[in-house]
């Protein structure tokens, strides 16, 4: 891990956006003495502030006596209590709501679908009759490999019906990153498309189904839905339609009813070392949050229109796309496909086109809009708009500001929400309503959120100086464990300071106490808003028969945030080439993903080392933030030069 001298502040921002007043006066949370009542309620009485906020938030077949049970690292909320979050998702809004659109869809080539409430509760209910019928039950693991399409939701939320655990994976993961992710989870049923729409094109999910299944993973069924309808149903027992599968199903299927802490679901995310963890989130707790801070930090209300852009696959998906709006229930848009298909407006179109009332994206987007300029912007009414929201990376102020103007014509207050695929909701975000807002930073934490700033020795570091990102105390949506491995819950999470949450991020407050995130302080790095660990890069990289050793790591990068850089050492006989870089980046793309491909491949003789055999990744961050466009890097270097010069301060 980094020092905490490392992280230095270079922000000196000191532009505030009260609430605009006519947004304040409708808000659910109102001006910062609202804000600070409900800290000092949270505060005075924990035990007392969550178990309002959960029966205020679920319907509840069985009520918990318990609010929180806390044997540190380990956390259970709402012990006795029993709920399904299909039925807080759907059931409970029918009456009300049947014939509203819980979804409105539009895929990448044009086709649009609307989804009232009334419909997807039929949909999720035939399609849970069917799992059933494939033998799956309370408990089970069920995969989840699909494009940005409406059955994505309805596949989550049958699963939640039945109380089977789903683990969805992005569709831009590769067979081999499939493969490793069911095979832990132990998944007995996949469902699957035959591809989905990106750019233009058909992403193979199909065809990266079979090639994971040419290894051990346990998958009994794989269901397969037509989506792009160019890959045929393989034969054999294994494989069947998903129209057949919930044809002829009864639309009604009794939910089950779980525990709180029956688990909900597993996403894998990317660590400082190793292989992917299974992050597993228990049911009550997580939903809880997902829903309140939906309506919190976005001021829901149920005539909006909300838009998250994210994928299904990450966890912004799970909470922000499927379970936090639909619990609130509202408008939830989807859209399949790439933001600049065909055109550069078509984000702007989508607006425009369902009076989207609020967005909420991530900075990589942000900032490549920013660089198409305002007038594919222009082409379009985007008075709907009313609220941003940012997540993912840390947003900088000239994006931030743009967001603001361009995009929100200047009326729209902004939200950077902070949070992580481990936390379960967002942790750390302004209230639009009641926060005064400064371009780049998350403010404050949302009441009842421990998120400090401390330095080695568990001390809170003076305002003004960068430090640790800890949650100090338990929060009802944390994750519960590294599914399969609980040593791994506890090194990693529970280790820095025993008891303590450590996020992995940098931080540091201002003057005013507003929080500022500094990016991953470990080996993680954030790649246009997608989550990497670099040593699952250097182990794809590794695993090619000409690579001796490879060090990953993150450079600046104006549009991703943080690009990807490998230094690789060849084995001997190998000549570095500008061939063999494609063939490499090729390599990773196809262990991990696209996603995962490195930005620029480096040669070296050596990797610089500490005496102890350390690889100095410090020097190489300078290294690669430094001369990568000047330098001829196709050739050998010898970056063990360099790391003479440097021993002693490393
Ligand atoms: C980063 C995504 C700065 C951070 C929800 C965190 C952010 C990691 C922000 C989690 C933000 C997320 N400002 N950094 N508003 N939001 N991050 O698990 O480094 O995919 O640790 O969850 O993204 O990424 P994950």
């Amino acid at each position: 891990m980094a020092d905490t001298q490392e992280i230095v502040s270079v922000l000196t921002e000191s532009r505030v956006f009260p609430p605009p007043e006519q947004f304040s006066q409708r808000a659910h949370i109102r001006g910062m003495q609202d804000y600070q009542r409900l800290w000092d309620e949270a505060e005075k009485d924990p035990q007392k502030y969550w178990g309002e906020r959960a029966r205020e938030e679920l319907f509840w077949k069985e009520p918990f006596q318990t609010v929180l049970d806390w044997k540190p690292p380990h956390a259970r909320w709402f012990v006795e209590g029993k709920t399904n979050l299909t039925y807080n998702c759907l059931d409970r809004h029918l009456p009300r709501l049947k014939d509203k659109p819980a979804i409105l869809f539009e895929g990448e080539p044009g086709d649009r679908r609307s989804i009232t409430y009334g419909e997807l509760s039929q949909q999720v209910n035939r399609l849970a009759n069917g799992l059933k019928s494939l033998g799956v039950k309370k408990g089970d693991r069920v995969g989840i490999y699909l494009p940005m399409v409406p059955e994505a939701a309805v596949a989550m939320l049958a699963c939640a019906r039945l109380g089977a655990v789903h683990s969805v994976v992005f569709g831009g993961f590769s067979a081999e990153a499939l493969q490793e992710r069911m095979k832990d989870a132990g998944v007995k049923v996949l469902l699957t498309a035959d591809g989905g729409w990106r750019k233009g094109a058909v992403v193979p999910l199909m065809k990266n189904v079979e090639a994971a299944l040419t290894h051990a993973t346990g998958i009994e069924k794989v269901v397969v839905l037509t989506r792009t309808g160019d890959g045929k149903l393989p034969a054999g027992p294994k494989f069947l339609a998903w129209d057949a599968l919930v044809k002829g199903q009864s639309d009604t299927c009794e939910p089950e009813w779980v525990e709180s802490e029956h688990p909900l679901f597993i996403l894998y995310t990317s660590g400082s070392t190793g292989k992917p963890k299974g992050v597993l989130h228990s049911t009550a707790g997580y939903a809880m949050m997902a829903s309140l801070t939906t309506r919190w930090v976005f001021d829901l209300r149920e005539d909006d229109v909300y838009w998250c852009t994210a994928d299904v696959g990450w966890v912004t998906g799970h909470s922000y796309v499927v379970y936090g709006p639909l619990m609130n229930g509202v408008t939830t848009v989807l859209y399949e496909g790439a933001p600049t298909q065909p055109g550069p407006d078509r984000f702007w179109a989508i607006i425009e086109r369902y009076k989207v009332s609020i967005l909420y994206t991530a900075p990589t987007a942000i900032r490549a809009f920013m660089r198409l300029g305002d007038g594919p912007v222009k082409q379009h009414d985007l008075s709907s708009l009313r609220l941003l929201g940012s997540v993912g990376e840390p947003i900088n102020p000239e994006a931030w500001m743009w967001y603001r103007d361009v995009i929100g014509g200047g009326r729209c207050p902004v939200v950077d929400t902070w949070w992580q695929t481990e936390t379960g909701a967002i942790m750390i975000s302004p209230l639009p309503g009641a926060t005064p807002t400064k371009p780049g930073s998350a403010t404050f934490p949302l009441p009842g959120i421990h998120a400090e700033i401390l330095d080695r020795d568990g001390k809170r570091v003076p305002r003004g100086q960068g430090g640790l990102l800890f949650v100090t105390k338990p929060w009802p949506s944390m994750l519960r464990t590294v599914y399969g491995d609980p040593e791994r819950y506890v090194k990693t999470y529970f280790s820095e300071l025993p008891g303590m949450y450590f996020t992995g991020d940098g931080a540091r407050t201002d003057a005013d106490g507003y929080v500022w995130l500094m990016g991953r302080v470990d080996d993680v790095v954030n790649v246009a808003g997608h989550r990497l660990g670099t040593a699952e890069v250097e182990s794809a990289l590794v695993a090619h028969a000409k690579v001796a050793e490879a060090a990953v790591v993150g450079r600046p990068d104006d549009l991703k945030g943080t690009a990807l850089v490998a230094f690789v050492t060849l084995k001997h006989g190998n000549a570095p080439s500008d061939a063999l870089k494609k063939e490499l980046a090729a390599h990773v793309a196809k262990e991990i993903g696209a996603i995962a491909r490195p930005d620029e491949i480096r040669f070296a003789e050596g990797l610089p080392k500490t005496r102890s055999g350390k690889i100095m990744r410090r020097l190489l961050r300078d290294v690669a933030a430094g001369n990568h466009s000047t330098q001829d890097t196709t050739t050998l270097e010898d970056l063990n030069v360099l790391a003479a010069l440097r021993q002693n301060d490393e």
